[in-house]
């Protein structure tokens, strides 16, 4: 259990960012997959994405087509939320914040190490959510305009909240960006 009633509040931070960045390299990791959440007008839509990277500013990474769903949210309305759930460990984290995508330059190096077949992730011919008649009428590639499709998200966190299940003694902590990220202990 990483959070317990004689954890400091700097121990459970760093704990949170050590198993962040290892969701990054371990495929298997629970925080490997979180689900973003973004709005368009009253809707909220939610989705599973990958955790691909993250930097010193505590920025999370996500890759996707800019075809899709997400991404017209995000750029029309860039709050954002992302939300991990370690199951063995039994710690939820949820994070609001903000969302902005890399411009060519920059999600040039992440395009880079994308090969293969992964490829296709953002290939399609037929933009993702397109209506089909058959299932095969999605298979369809080309591959050459891949890096126009392809956007990399940078998830900017506003808050950051862990809530640790233990019995009838949940623990909950609330980290803010406003606050230097110095943790409030909150009634669960
Ligand atoms: C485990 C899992 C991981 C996924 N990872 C990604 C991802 O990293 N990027 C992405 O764009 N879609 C990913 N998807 C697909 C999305 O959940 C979603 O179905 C798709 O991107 C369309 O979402 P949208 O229309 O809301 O944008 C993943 C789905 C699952 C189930």
């Amino acid at each position: 259990m990483p959070i317990r009633t004689d954890s400091t509040e700097k121990q459970i931070w760093l704990t949170l960012w050590k198993q962040l960045g290892e969701a990054i390299t371990d495929s298997h990791h629970p925080f490997r997959f979180l689900v973003l959440g973004s709005s368009n007008g009253d809707l909220i839509n939610q989705r599973y994405v990958v955790l691909r990277d993250m930097d010193d500013d505590l920025n999370l990474y996500v890759f996707s087509d800019n075809r899709t769903q997400k991404v017209n949210d995000l750029i029309k309305n860039s709050n954002c939320s992302a939300l991990f759930y370690h199951q063995e460990e039994r710690v939820q984290v949820r994070m609001n914040g903000k969302a902005e995508f890399l411009n060519s330059v920059d999600k040039e190096p992440y395009w880079n190490i994308i090969h293969g077949e992964a490829i296709k992730a953002y290939s399609s011919v037929k933009s993702p959510g397109t209506s089909i008649q058959d299932w095969g009428d999605a298979y369809e590639w080309d591959e050459s305009i891949g890096f126009e499709n392809f956007s990399v998200i940078r998830i900017i966190p506003q808050e950051i909240e862990m809530l640790q299940l233990n019995k009838l003694e949940h623990l909950r902590i609330r980290f803010s960006r406003s606050e230097d990220w110095k943790g409030q202990k909150l009634v669960p």
